[in-house]
């Protein structure tokens, strides 16, 4: 593998940091010791992110961050051990990676996709997922956890009323305003720290009204109230695509995630399932809110201070656990998605470099 960098270091995590995060939220920062050797510094959005207010979202990230850092070390014949720091703030999550040399080992054959997984946000083809392909995709994640697949008409249907539903709470939320109108780079097709618009999956109309709305709670709280603000952006994002793939999945713990360390070895999972899709030639994209806000209702965690939501979000937690299979098994979901066939995206998220990520005391 070429050497871009000085240190071994260096070239693994200029591979690695193309990890995916929620909203591109790269919440890690790198403190390279030697050559060999750097921490992991990373850090949750709690204190200003509606979605994260446990911290998992993050952790699942760092968890697919270890996972790349593990993929790309291979092509640089090393294999990367994880020390969790345990004296660490919760929301703080600090690794030690201690990169050790093995001229034996193979590069992992999902390193060539680091740079080209990617969300794809927009309607799929409707083929079903290959037995071959489905089973690819369900060993790629371990022994710990399995796939439930959501799959044929029906199904996708329902799972796509559920997001079109779920999409009206992301949009009537009063709390994820900071979030929505801060994470979008307008009139990009690439960004470096945000999603850029030409990647969230709307037209040009819907696009423009949203970037009308975004500028202040009052204007998205009028489009809503007068102009039905919500329908034409949740038919978009939530309703076609949804019923356009091949399938909604979820991945299931064998057990109930509780530690940071399940969520960390949560996320190392998702990686190489997302991994795997793109080597396939599939395309995905989480759908991770529905998840979220089961999680806050089942936790008593408060999101909103506005009732009637919380009152919207515990009937949608309802519908969630019955499409996914019931208590038992929601409890163990750590992600959820839709996948399929199709082109990957033309616009996309793009990263910070190594030097913008280099961790400042
Ligand atoms: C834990 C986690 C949750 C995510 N949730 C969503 C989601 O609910 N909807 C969505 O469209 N993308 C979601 N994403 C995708 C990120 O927005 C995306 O990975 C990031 O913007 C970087 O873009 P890229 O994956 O195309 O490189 C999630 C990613 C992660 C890691």
């Amino acid at each position: 593998m070429k050497n871009r960098f000085q240190t071994t270091a260096e070239n693994i995590l200029d591979h690695a940091r193309w990890a995916p995060s929620g909203d591109n939220m790269q919440t890690w920062r790198f403190e390279i010791v030697d050559t060999h050797c750097f921490i992991v510094h990373g850090y949750d959005t709690r204190d200003h992110c509606v979605y994260d207010l446990e911290g998992h979202a993050s952790q699942l990230a760092i968890g697919a961050l270890l996972e790349s850092i593990a993929i790309a070390a291979s092509a640089f014949k090393c294999r990367a051990e994880f020390q969790l720091d345990e004296n660490a703030l919760e929301t703080k999550p600090t690794i030690n990676v201690q990169l050790i040399e093995d001229k034996n080992i193979e590069q992992d054959p999902l390193f060539l996709y680091l740079p080209k997984r990617s969300v794809q946000r927009r309607m799929l083809k409707t083929t079903p997922l290959s037995l071959k392909d489905k089973s690819k995709l369900e060993q790629s994640v371990g022994n710990f956890y399995n796939i439930k697949w959501i799959e044929g008409w029906r199904a996708r249907l329902q799972a796509a009323f559920l997001m079109y539903k779920n999409g009206r709470l992301r949009l009537i939320l009063p709390e994820a305003f900071p979030t929505h109108s801060t994470i979008i780079e307008w009139n990009s097709r690439f960004s470096d720290d945000k999603i850029p618009d030409q990647a969230v999956g709307l037209d040009m109309v819907a696009m423009r009204m949203m970037r009308w709305a975004m500028k202040s709670w009052k204007r998205v709280s009028f489009l809503n109230t007068f102009l039905a603000g919500t329908l034409l952006p949740r038919i978009e994002l939530d309703l076609l695509p949804g019923i356009a793939c091949a399938a909604h999945f979820s991945l299931v713990a064998e057990k109930e995630p509780r530690t940071m360390e399940d969520y960390l070895n949560a996320g190392r999972a998702v990686q190489r399932f997302w991994l795997t899709s793109t080597m396939l030639g599939l395309q995905l994209q989480p759908e991770m809110t529905p998840l979220i806000f089961s999680g806050y209702i089942k936790n008593k965690v408060e999101f909103t201070k506005t009732q009637k939501i919380h009152d919207y979000a515990v009937d949608l937690s309802k519908v969630f656990k019955r499409l996914m299979g019931g208590e038992a098994v929601i409890d163990k979901a750590v992600f959820v998605g839709r996948i399929g066939y199709g082109k990957p995206a033309k616009a996309r998220s793009l990263r910070l470099s190594l030097e913008q990520l280099e961790y400042k005391r």
